[in-house]
């Protein structure tokens, strides 16, 4: 990189925003933009947005960061995104079937449960890492195929296109120029095989996907295209990387000591660690690939929690706090859960649509127990913030059963992250420090640094030292053993709502 080109813009297209963050060659942040998105629930338990609002909204965002820090300043684009959403277009008009198919959406409960019944949820497993469960794009991808005349015969002749959000922006930032997506985006799928790093014939099979509808896999970090024919972002910026807003927080945190786990706190939350191979895990947990750094596969051990940040803005909704301004809402989710000892006795499941890892059920739906009169909002309030943290201490029980994992801290980034209460109780609850990231926007930034690597202007040392600044919440012992008896009630909670979740009908 050279001259006044030192700039890295970095787009994090979330589920409820699109975020874009202006970074300076030392990996500052100097300016962001942000505009939120809306969600379609046309369904009990279907999740959808509009392929064409996101791209809007990402541009609007990336255009205003160009204009701010001045085009000729601008070295690269950086991508992270919303995971597993599926979204299919055509070809030759860029034009999409339908609305993409949220990762949170539970409309493919029925034919997941079929492939479990068919015994394929082993080799499912063993192939890609990943649990059987309507999370994962293929069996959207195949509903979305399924939901137009001739879809698969379409897709077959290649004049379908079918893919994660990744490759839907970058389609749109080069107007089709270049149809490819990274593989931590590939890796969440379940199309993807884990060994061999490629797409798996007997998984496009099984989900009935033709080859000629996937784009090409290439490593998060390096050259994916330029910007072209846009309106107000000038052609002939590369894109120098793309990764999962998930793994990009992963890198974003650059874990170089062993024990130390990250969790991402957004609509739902990703606990992810780095593990050494793509040795599949156990049970509940998911592995998947973390980056592709340009040179080196990096694995990551995974659990999913479908419902957290989302969880308290529906309780939040529901008990008339919505309507507040941003800043005193915040006050309110930290303020109402302090201003009482405890939930009174009442435990949230944030089922929305179901429950992720260690679960896995997409037929639970959730549950407030335990209500009596004297419960109030800031007794709900908290309910749902402390459900946040039994999601997290359900996926770390889960995790402390895999071969390579030890637990020495856990890393957090994200909104929710900055409710001081929040992360004192997910210290108290697991006996652990818990490590708030000093920059709140690690998504974009470890898809920055990623661009950074490409480019070749950011030491490993210097990204590590960039990442080490950290509020530390110490965890309060004798609160942590007062803490396991609530976390056992919750679990029993779960296991009730679990009893409750029928199959599919
Ligand atoms: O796996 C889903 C995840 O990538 C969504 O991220 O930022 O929208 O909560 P976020």
């Amino acid at each position: 990189m050279s001259g006044l080109k030192e700039i890295v813009i970095a787009l994090d297209e979330g589920t409820t925003n699109a975020k874009a963050v202006a970074l300076d060659g030392s990996g500052n942040v100097m300016a962001k933009f942000s505009q939120p998105l809306t969600i379609q629930t046309p369904r009990e338990g279907w999740v959808e947005q509009s392929g064409e609002m996101l791209i809007a909204a990402s541009l609007r965002v990336l255009a205003q960061a160009v204009a701010h820090v001045g085009a000729e300043r601008v070295a690269a684009l950086a991508i992270s995104n919303q995971r597993e959403t599926a979204i299919a277009w055509y070809r030759s008009s860029g034009q999409p079937l339908t609305s993409a198919i949220t990762w949170q959406c539970s409309r493919t409960a029925e034919f997941c449960e079929g492939l479990r019944r068919d015994n394929l949820a082993p080799l499912i497993k063993a192939t890609t890492g990943l649990p059987v469960a309507p999370l994962f794009s293929a069996s959207k991808m195949r509903w979305l195929l399924e939901s137009v005349p001739n879809g698969f015969a379409l897709a077959e002749q290649g004049e379908i296109c079918l893919g994660t959000i990744d490759s839907w922006l970058l389609w749109n930032l080069t107007q089709g120029a270049v149809f490819a997506c990274d593989y931590s985006n590939a890796a969440r799928t379940q199309l993807l095989n884990l060994q061999g790093a490629g797409w798996d014939d007997d998984m496009l099979d099984i989900f009935q996907i033709p080859r000629a509808a996937l784009p090409k896999i290439q490593p998060s970090s390096g050259l994916f295209g330029y910007t072209r024919g846009l309106d107000s972002i000038p052609d002939g910026i590369p894109i120098m990387s793309m990764v999962g807003d998930s793994h990009a927080a992963l890198y974003g945190h650059a874990l170089g000591e062993p024990g130390r786990v990250k969790a991402t706190y957004g609509t739902g939350s990703s606990v992810m660690a780095p593990v050494t191979s793509a040795r599949s895990s156990i049970g509940s947990l998911a592995t998947t690939i973390a980056w592709h750094d340009g040179q080196d596969i990096v694995y990551g051990l995974e659990g999913n929690i479908p419902h957290t940040g989302d969880a308290v803005a529906w309780m939040a909704e529901i008990t008339g706090l919505a309507g507040l301004p941003k800043a005193e809402l915040a006050n309110a989710l930290c303020g109402l859960p302090a201003s009482v000892d405890s939930t009174l006795g009442v435990y949230f499941v944030p089922a929305l649509t179901g429950l992720g890892a260690p679960w896995w059920s997409e037929n639970a739906r959730g549950a407030i127990s335990g209500l009596s009169r004297g419960v109030s909002q800031a007794h709900l309030i908290r309910a749902a913030l402390e459900s946040i943290t039994y999601q997290i201490a359900d996926v770390v029980l889960a995790m402390r059963q895999h071969h390579d994992f030890t637990l020495s801290a856990l890393m957090v980034d994200g909104g929710p992250t900055c409710n001081n209460w929040l992360m004192q109780y997910q210290a108290d609850l697991l006996g652990c420090p818990v490590m708030r990231s000093g920059i709140p926007e690690l998504s974009a930034v470890g898809a920055a640094l990623l661009a950074r690597r490409a480019l070749g202007s950011m030491p490993r040392e210097q990204m590590e030292s960039y990442a080490s600044a950290h509020v530390t919440f110490q965890p309060d012992m004798q609160r942590h053993g007062r803490l396991q008896k609530r976390w056992h009630e919750w679990r029993h909670a779960v296991e009730r709502i679990l009893q409750q979740a029928s199959p599919p009908t």
